[in-house]
């Protein structure tokens, strides 16, 4: 009995230390993994605004200009008040500004400048990016959205 149980100890202890070691690897293995997958979360974040910052650059005014025509004159005109304010020179200038037009509660209080990033999520969808505002119109198209703000952009610098 006593002979066995001083050879037993060695063995248990071994298995102790085997058992506290592949807890270690484990614990190093899980981190490592944890490590490597939230980098990648980070680079992938990183290229999606990228792609998303770039859109904006590469829209095509005069493809915009089809598209302002098509897709935003039954409510808009670009020098004078429809059911839409006017849209001459909106890029850069202040949400809600012009004098006498009937704006929404929700556009009044929202106090942006519109600019490439801001039309973009208002076009993406008007009613996610400001709630109970009175357009309600969503452009799913990237490409498009890029093509009617760099029209407007250009509308503004001349
Ligand atoms: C169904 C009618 C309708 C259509 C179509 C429409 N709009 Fe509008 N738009 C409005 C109304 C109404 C407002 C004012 C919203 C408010 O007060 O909440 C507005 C406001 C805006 C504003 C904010 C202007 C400011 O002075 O702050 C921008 C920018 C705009 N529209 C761009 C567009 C573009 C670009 C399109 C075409 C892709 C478009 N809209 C299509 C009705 C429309």
């Amino acid at each position: 009995m006593i002979m066995n149980s001083i050879f037993r100890a060695p063995e248990r202890c071994l298995g102790l230390a085997l058992t506290v070691f592949s807890l270690v690897i484990l614990t190093l293995l899980s981190c490592t993994s944890a490590a490597t997958t939230s980098a990648a979360a980070t680079s992938a974040t990183k290229t999606s605004v990228a792609a998303a910052a770039g859109q904006t650059d590469n829209g095509d005014p005069k493809r915009g200009q089809d598209l302002f025509q098509r897709r935003c004159t039954s409510c808009h005109n670009l020098d004078k008040e429809k059911e839409g304010p006017r849209l001459r020179g909106v890029f850069g200038r202040k949400s809600a500004s012009i004098p006498g037009f009937n704006y929404s509660d929700a556009l009044k209080g929202a106090n942006i400048t519109w600019n490439a990033d801001s039309l973009d999520k208002w076009l993406t969808d008007t009613d996610k990016f400001i709630p109970d505002n009175d357009m309600n119109l969503s452009l799913k198209d990237p490409q498009e959205r890029s093509d009617i703000i760099a029209y407007l952009k250009q509308l503004s610098s001349q």
